[in-house]
């Protein structure tokens, strides 16, 4: 069972899995699932844009791996009627990248940037004056006779994405005039996501059987559908297809996946506070050093989900295990 991992980390997924993912992807804005507030948010800045034929505001989604910004950012577009350019913020090394790609959209397009936190200074910079005023300026020379010159855009949409927020500057954030962070999401709404891929896949998952996955899917829609087309494999390998609780129940076992979702730096991490440091306080420093992690991951991606489950708790004296956190 080669194709069994036993991690149950966002990070790891394999070419095969990303384009069974791809085809996964909500299409349309009735098969993007849960997360009610954003999207109502968004359908008011989408038809207002509409009204006054603009292009729609800056837009900035936050939140951990895997909870569907891309995704949303395509929906947009679908909605606007307009084209979308994808990049990502370690694409974008140069400012003639990102100069190249601003003279070259069309009225009301959306560019979006992946990693957004990882767009060098100089490009940020750039798009402070294409995000404000819709202009590009550009540097012409060296030295004394150096001149600016300001080239007009098309008006735009920059939508950005990030995990980590914390990582972007003020200034560039106070530029994006809706920001939204993206949050876990509950067993429910996994369970229609779980269902709703069940049918685009031509399998049908039990009711009992989508819960089983969706309790285990750390709140995220990615994980949720990995586990579902690693359930598929083993249903198929070894009970001819046929979804049953007790199956799914095997099936996830073999695959090590915690029934709450924890993987293995979730568990590092919650281990590190109750055993290395007697259930806390802990500084995020220490704690980050003495789990050879990286500080800004844990509190953006790790703890969220620690703290969601009732875990761990941030007090001002640092990071404290719960009792629950204890027995685990
Ligand atoms: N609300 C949702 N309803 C249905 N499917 C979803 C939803 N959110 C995400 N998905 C599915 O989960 C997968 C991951 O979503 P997406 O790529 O948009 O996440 P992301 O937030 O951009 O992740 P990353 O930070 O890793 O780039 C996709 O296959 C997507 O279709
Ligand atoms: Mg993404």
């Amino acid at each position: 069972m080669k194709s069994l991992s036993t991690s149950n980390q966002v990070a790891e997924t394999t070419p095969e899995e990303e384009r069974l993912l791809a085809s996964l992807r909500a299409q349309e804005w009735k098969e993007y699932i849960g997360q009610d507030q954003i999207k109502s948010a968004v359908h008011i800045a989408i038809e207002a844009a509409r009204q006054r034929d603009e292009a729609m505001d800056h837009t900035l989604f936050y939140g951990p791996p895997g909870l569907g910004k891309t995704t949303l950012a395509h929906l947009i577009a679908k909605e606007m009627g307009t084209d979308i350019l994808v990049t990502s913020g370690t694409a974008l090394s140069k400012v003639a990248d990102i100069a190249a790609i601003l003279t070259n959209l069309k009225k009301g397009d959306i560019l979006f940037i992946d990693e957004i936190h990882r767009l060098p200074k100089a490009v940020e910079e750039t798009l402070y004056p294409a995000m404000e005023d819709f202009a590009l300026d550009i540097v012409i020379g060296k030295g004394p006779s150096a001149k600016t010159i300001r080239l007009d855009l098309q008006p735009f949409t920059l939508v950005g994405a990030t995990t980590r927020m914390g990582m972007m500057a003020g200034p560039f954030r106070d530029r994006f005039g809706l920001v939204h962070r993206l949050e876990y999401y509950d067993v429910p709404t996994l369970e229609k996501i779980v269902l709703q891929a069940g049918n685009i896949l031509h399998i049908e998952v039990p009711n009992d059987c989508a819960i089983e996955i969706a309790q285990r899917a750390r709140g995220t829609p990615r994980i949720a559908l990995k586990l579902l087309k690693r359930v598929r494999d083993y249903i198929q390998v070894r009970s001819d297809n046929r979804f049953a609780r007790d199956t799914v129940h095997e099936a996830l076992e073999l695959l090590h996946i915690d029934p709450l979702g924890l993987d293995d730096t979730d568990r590092r991490i919650l281990h590190a506070i109750v055993e290395t440091f007697g259930g806390g306080p802990v500084g995020l420093g220490t704690l980050a050093s003495a789990t050879h992690e990286d500080a800004g991951t844990i509190e953006e991606v790790i703890e969220p989900y620690l703290m969601q489950l009732g875990l761990i708790k941030r007090t001002p004296q640092g990071r404290v295990a719960t009792e629950k956190g204890k027995e685990i």
